[in-house]
């Protein structure tokens, strides 16, 4: 029996067999402001309040910044990490390159002392934008992805891409090393912009296929009966 892991998204476990499977590593990949570090970090608070500790790795925004903005969802993430079952963390994308040539740095420390289950890196983009060569890109992502299974995590590494895009990590490589892709549409339809949710792949996996619309507000809501009244996921 494949053990899951819940994404801590009500009603998304429901479409991927109860969850991500322990010890994958899923992209997670969206436009700016479509919610990828909202729907990252509820992963963490959700592990956080189930006996899964995680870490949150950024690279660019301040951690009092995250703190705050997510403030908004209701998570009190100062709480969470005086309690030990969340650690953010804000490091240079270079140590990140060396963890996993070397194995050694904050990352490492931070999950062996929270014992923790879940991780975070936000966002991939930046690492890859130090990287030259297809070879070298596809070799470095293979070794983060062994690397992070062997560390005994389950993985959420968020990649940028455009609104509706066409390849979902920078070189269009990452997509294929994962176990599975999420992707976060923010569309425009006239006037306004609709949020949507798509399972693109997910090994090992029954996945529903259908494109899911969500809002933020205190976290990311799937609205699953808007698929029925709208056309969203007609086309
Ligand atoms: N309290 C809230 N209620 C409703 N929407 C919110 C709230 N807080 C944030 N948002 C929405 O969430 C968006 C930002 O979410 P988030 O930071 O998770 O996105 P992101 O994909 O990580 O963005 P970036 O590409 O800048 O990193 C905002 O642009 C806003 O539309
Ligand atoms: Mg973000």
């Amino acid at each position: 029996m494949v053990e899951r892991v819940s994404t801590g998204i009500p009603g998304l476990d429901e479409m991927i067999e109860g969850g991500y499977k322990k010890n994958n590593t899923i992209l997670l990949v969206g436009g700016c402001g479509s919610g990828k570090s909202t729907m990252a970090m509820q992963y963490l608070v959700y592990g956080a309040q189930h006996g899964e500790p995680g870490i949150y790795v950024t690279f660019e925004e301040q951690i009092k910044e995250i703190k705050e903005n997510m403030g908004r969802h209701k998570w009190d993430l100062g709480k969470l990490e005086d309690e030990g079952t969340l650690k953010l963390l804000r490091i240079d994308p270079q140590v990140v390159m060396n963890i996993v040539r070397e194995e050694y740095g904050a990352i490492v420390d931070a999950i062996n002392s929270l014992k923790a289950k879940r991780v975070v890196i936000d966002s991939v983009t930046s690492i890859e934008a130090m990287l030259e060569g297809e070879h070298n890109r596809r070799q470095w992502v293979l070794r983060l992805v062994d690397w992070l299974q062997k560390m005994g995590v389950t993985t959420v590494l968020i990649s940028e891409s455009e609104q509706d895009p066409t390849k979902y990590s920078r070189h269009g490589v990452m997509e294929f090393v994962v176990d599975g892709v999420v992707v976060l549409y923010n569309i425009r339809r006239g006037k306004t912009r609709v949020r949507a949710l798509e399972i693109l792949k997910m090994r090992g996996t029954d996945q529903m296929t259908s494109l899911v619309p969500y809002i933020i507000s205190e976290g990311i809501q799937l609205q699953p009966r808007q698929m029925i009244f709208g056309d969203f996921g007609q086309e």
